[in-house]
């Protein structure tokens, strides 16, 4: 009998062996839990006033500023290899800067015209616009300040609605309030409905940290606040059950998608609220945690793409439905 001749002594005693399920790259592929896709990213663009401008943004190598007519360009790349969804910010220059924000409630303003145009050319691709009045006024912060330089909660809905209503009126598909004002999605929500935008999405900053890993993108910007810091209204690092409390109410005040950021040093936040409400579940890989990884990769100190391609797979493993991120454009060949 052939088992007479087995040995049994020839193996130790190990009643279970998990590395079996990673001898070949077939068997890994089988067993393999998380899988990136091109259609899991929002990729953010940083929009310029002008014509053929392309500008290198210091802090965030790889990444640029673009005028309308490059973006459009730089746009139907990534859609020609599987991107189906873009975030906007704009450059404001600074003499359109003011204490309210009043650029980003002109009409026909940077961003209008940047969503119009990018529906017109691709008409499937989902464009989303960041609502938030800190590019727009000439303090940096999200809000409009009273004489104390105090953010007034109530005072910036307005602003913020009719921002929403103008980028839905110009083609968007998702805003994405990234101002952690208290009760703007509801109000954004009753707005839009109310003006017939029905079918236009709210995708809900909700858990959005006052992190220090946003440098780089205010550089991007050119929108760091001028005093302060934004503590009384992006969350405090250390809370978790409060990022709780912003999910239920952003799920309750009819927001159709959650955001939370930073990304990877927020994973547990970003368990928790998926674990907790029954909306999609985002997350932001930041400015900050693009920058350090391409400073390391050009020192030679580590492989930028292994590198993103993880991160972003466990924030994917974490629970993302969708990742905002600039190293989305790095990684797809890889997939
Ligand atoms: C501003 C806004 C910020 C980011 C997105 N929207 C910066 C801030 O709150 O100061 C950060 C994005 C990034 O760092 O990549 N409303």
């Amino acid at each position: 009998m052939l088992l007479d001749e087995i040995s049994l002594k020839q193996s130790k005693n190990i009643p279970s062996r998990p590395r079996r399920n990673r001898i070949s790259p077939s068997i890994r592929g089988l067993v393999q839990e998380t899988r990136l896709h091109p259609s899991d990213f929002v990729v953010p663009f940083f929009v310029v006033e002008g014509i053929n401008i392309i500008s290198p943004i210091d802090s965030m190598p790889g990444i640029f500023r673009y005028s309308i007519d490059v973006l459009l360009k730089k746009v139907k790349e990534l859609y020609d290899k599987g991107i189906r969804a873009i975030d906007l910010f704009t450059i404001v220059p600074d003499e359109k800067k003011d204490a309210r924000g009043s650029e980003a409630i002109r009409q026909y303003n940077l961003l209008q015209c940047a969503i119009a145009e990018l529906k017109e050319y691709l008409p499937d691709l989902c464009v989303m616009a960041d609502i938030a009045l800190d590019p727009y006024t000439s303090h940096g912060h999200d809000g409009v300040i009273n004489e104390h330089g105090s953010i007034m909660n109530d005072e910036t809905l307005d602003i913020l609605a009719e921002m929403s209503l103008l980028a839905a009126q110009s083609g968007a598909d998702i805003v994405a309030p990234s101002d952690m004002m208290d009760g703007r999605v509801a109000y954004i929500r009753e707005v839009l409905d109310s003006a017939g935008y029905v079918n236009t999405g709210i995708c809900a900053y909700t858990a959005k940290y006052a992190s220090a890993f946003y440098g780089p993108f205010r550089d991007a910007l050119y929108s760091a606040p001028r005093f302060g810091d934004k503590k009384t209204y992006q969350m405090n690092p250390a809370n978790r059950r409060e990022a709780l409390r912003e999910a239920l109410l952003d799920e309750k005040e009819g927001a159709d998608m959650l955001l939370v950021k930073p990304g990877l040093p927020y994973l547990d936040i970003l368990c928790s609220i998926k674990q907790s409400v029954n909306i999609p579940v985002g997350a932001y890989h930041v400015s900050g945690e693009y920058s350090m990884v391409m400073a390391a990769a050009e020192r030679g100190w580590i492989d930028a793409e292994k590198v993103f391609e993880e991160s972003l797979l466990s924030i994917k493993r974490a629970g993302a439905d969708f990742i905002f991120t600039y190293a989305a454009p790095m990684i797809l060949q890889r997939l």
